[in-house]
């Protein structure tokens, strides 16, 4: 695993341990900076997409700075694919970097210098390839 990888996964398990799944805190954060998104998850009313997209999304981040598997090419397709469903591709940098945002909020004075740099190198490589 590389040290990003490492410190990536150290976050997660920081923020597990304060409050659990942090799913809905994502998205709630999400929807306030971009409205027009939660109108799309129009079937998704128990929130099981949401969850299982996280978690496909974070492990796709980990793959990305790990083994570099799949998990470039996976969001690449991704991306092309929701489009069917209303998402711009534009929106999957968006995500990212939310994600990020809302774990340093949650971590607040737990979140280290480490992280930040960890976080900000692994969404600024993820996301340089959009178009
Ligand atoms: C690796 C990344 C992702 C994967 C593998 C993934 C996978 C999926 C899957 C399997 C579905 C259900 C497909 C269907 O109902 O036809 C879905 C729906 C959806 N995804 Fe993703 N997703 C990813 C990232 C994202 C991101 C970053 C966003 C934007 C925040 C997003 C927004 C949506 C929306 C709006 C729907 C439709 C939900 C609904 O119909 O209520 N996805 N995604």
């Amino acid at each position: 695993m590389s040290n990003d990888a490492a410190i990536i996964t150290e976050t997660l398990e920081r923020v597990a341990e304060r409050l659990g799944d942090p799913t809905p805190f994502v998205f709630q954060r999400l929807f306030i900076e971009a409205p027009e998104i939660e109108s799309l998850f129009v079937r998704d009313a128990d929130g099981l997409v949401r969850g299982q997209m996280f978690q496909v999304t974070i492990e796709s981040l980990l793959d990305f700075l790990g083994d570099r598997s799949y998990g470039a090419n996976l969001i690449q397709i991704e991306r092309v694919n929701h489009q069917g469903l209303g998402v711009d591709p534009k929106v999957f940098d968006t995500f990212y970097v939310t994600v990020m945002a809302t774990f340093k909020d949650i971590l607040g004075a737990d979140w280290t210098a480490e992280m930040e740099a960890a976080w900000t190198r692994a969404v600024g490589e993820l996301t340089s390839h959009s178009g």
